[in-house]
């Protein structure tokens, strides 16, 4: 397949294997609210951490939106716009990757981007979601003035990529009817069944089997214009006719037409791919969105809520993951909690808690702005503020030690599996067990998981901790045993006879 090629194209493509996993580390008195553990706000670099994320979230999220620097070469007050072409491309390409594996297999992933970058990505996304699970470039009208000073085209659209983690299975969501698209349908013969709208009885390609006259109630036969013939045969013209779904005009005397009542087409609309500024927003409406929530220094280049709307409503049902890695002031996670999706964002700036800790503090208490009243919004929810912790190996290669067990357990548990790790029991706090995947059981005996910390102890393979696994594997299906630990006491032969593994930590955990 052609790709696109860069200086440093060879290294970067590798990238996102080897970006080092580090702890997530949770600042209490930066969260707020109570409800759903799952919405996440992580300050920092969002390639730590999406790596740091993987382990957890890997396949899970339903839609991703992003809204990365456009690299228009503009320096925002809150970041920097301006990087080489390639700098760009290096920076996209191992967090695009590592977003397509938190991606579900029913998911989807959505890009706002502008001209300047807008084709390069398209050629990078091909590359990495596959050229088949491209779905639509949207266009969106993120300006209605004309700036008349501009020197060649005055641009007032940007780019939505779409792209599908299985384009073969997803499909989007549909758009709720608006009430000027109703204006179409009434009901001037009462029927029961409903407001209708009508449409020709005679198709364009004609056929000289329905090409027959059609008697109206007032006696008059009528025939199809010249040039086409009746859609229906004879016989299902006089059914629909019996069946009232034919409507020849209040006095009964005019040429029929064919009755669509609201109730038999789709409950919404299909997307289409051009998105004008009343039905999704522009940038005008972001701004003032975010001058109304912060008076002294309010985001940039924040999107308007409405557009964030549609984008989940196509992508994402009531209680779906969605993430942002690119948050800015937080609109995303601000709309995905006014419409009951759980969200994770993740945001490099200090705007990270000037704006979207403190945007997404107004909305848990019934902020009314945005799309607020539309979706009507009484507040509610809350989210954990995280900052990137330790590194999980310090430069020798051992284990740090403010490495918990969960998280070394998370790290191993998706290096082994690729699947997201979730404790095999959560409600107690001694189990060394981290799950059983296609017939192996996982184990892992660190920090003292089964409170006792002594030289021989609860981080060993022996006898007794051997014991506590099994007890805890009882009853589960699995034929082999896989031990992490500090050291086996058990003899070769015993590990064989018992089908055990023992794997030793920090040397045979996966940097
Ligand atoms: C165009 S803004 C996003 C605006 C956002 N859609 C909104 O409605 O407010 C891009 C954001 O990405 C952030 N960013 C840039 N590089 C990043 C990185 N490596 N990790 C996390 N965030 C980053 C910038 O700090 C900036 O806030």
């Amino acid at each position: 397949m052609p790709s696109l090629n860069w200086l440093t194209r060879s290294e970067d493509i590798q990238a996102a294997s080897g970006v080092p996993f580090r702890a997530l580390t949770e600042v209490p008195e930066l969260s707020y609210g109570g409800g759903s553990t799952d919405n996440i706000l992580i300050h920092g670099d969002n390639l730590e951490a999406l790596r740091a994320l993987l382990p957890f979230y890997a396949g899970q999220v339903k839609c991703i939106y992003i809204d990365p620097p456009y690299n228009t070469g503009s320096a925002f007050e809150h970041y920097d716009d301006n990087l080489e072409h390639a700098t760009w491309l290096k920076m996209m390409y191992p967090r695009l990757v590592l977003l397509r594996e938190l991606l579900a297999e029913n998911g989807s992933m959505w890009i706002s981007i502008d001209d300047d970058e807008g084709h390069y990505l398209k050629v990078l996304c091909d590359e990495i979601f596959g050229r088949r699970n491209f779905v639509a470039n949207v266009v969106w009208q993120k300006k209605h003035t004309r700036s008349n000073d501009a020197t060649w085209f005055s641009d007032n659209h940007d780019h939505i990529l779409c792209y599908a983690k299985d384009k073969i299975s997803w499909r989007p969501n549909l758009l709720a009817r608006t009430e000027n698209s109703l204006g179409n349908y009434s009901n001037p013969d009462n029927d029961p069944r409903g407001v209708w709208a009508s449409g020709p009885c005679h198709a364009k390609t004609p056929s000289e089997k329905t090409m027959y006259p059609i008697t109206t109630p007032t006696g008059r036969k009528v025939y199809p214009p010249p040039g086409t013939s009746w859609r229906f045969s004879k016989d299902n013209f006089e059914a629909l006719i019996a069946d009232k779904r034919i409507y020849f005009g209040k006095t009964g005397n005019n040429i029929p037409r064919y009755k669509r009542f609201i109730t038999d087409v789709q409950e919404g609309f299909v997307p289409l791919t051009i998105w004008l500024r009343d039905e999704a927003g522009d940038n005008q409406e972001g701004k003032t969105e975010i001058k109304k929530l912060f008076d002294d220094t309010p985001f940039t280049t924040p999107k308007p809520e409405r557009l964030i709307e549609r984008i989940l409503t196509l992508g994402s049902e009531n209680g779906d993951l969605v993430l942002d890695s690119f948050l800015g002031s937080g609109t995303t996670a601000a709309v995905a909690l006014k419409m009951g999706r759980r969200f994770i964002g993740v945001e490099l700036g200090e705007q990270a808690k000037t704006h979207c800790a403190v945007r997404l503090r107004k909305v848990i208490d019934g902020e009314q702005g945005g799309i607020s009243k539309s979706v009507n919004w009484q507040g509610g929810g809350g989210f954990r503020f995280y900052e990137l912790g330790a590194m999980m190996f310090d430069e020798f290669g051992r284990i740090q030690e403010s490495i918990t067990f969960g998280c070394l357990a998370a790290h191993i548990w998706f290096s082994e599996t690729k699947t997201p790790y979730q404790p095999f029991r959560p409600n107690c706090l001694r189990s060394a067990v981290l799950g059983i995947h296609k017939g192996n059981a996982y184990s892992l005996l660190f920090n003292g998981i089964l409170h006792d910390r002594s030289v021989n102890g609860g981080n060993v393979l022996n006898r007794t901790t051997l014991q506590l696994l099994r007890d805890d594997l009882a009853g589960a299906d699995y034929k082999k045993l896989i031990v992490y630990g500090e050291w086996s006491k058990l003899l070769p032969k015993t590990m064989k006879r018992e089908n055990i593994e023992f794997r030793q930590i920090p040397y045979k955990v996966k940097k």
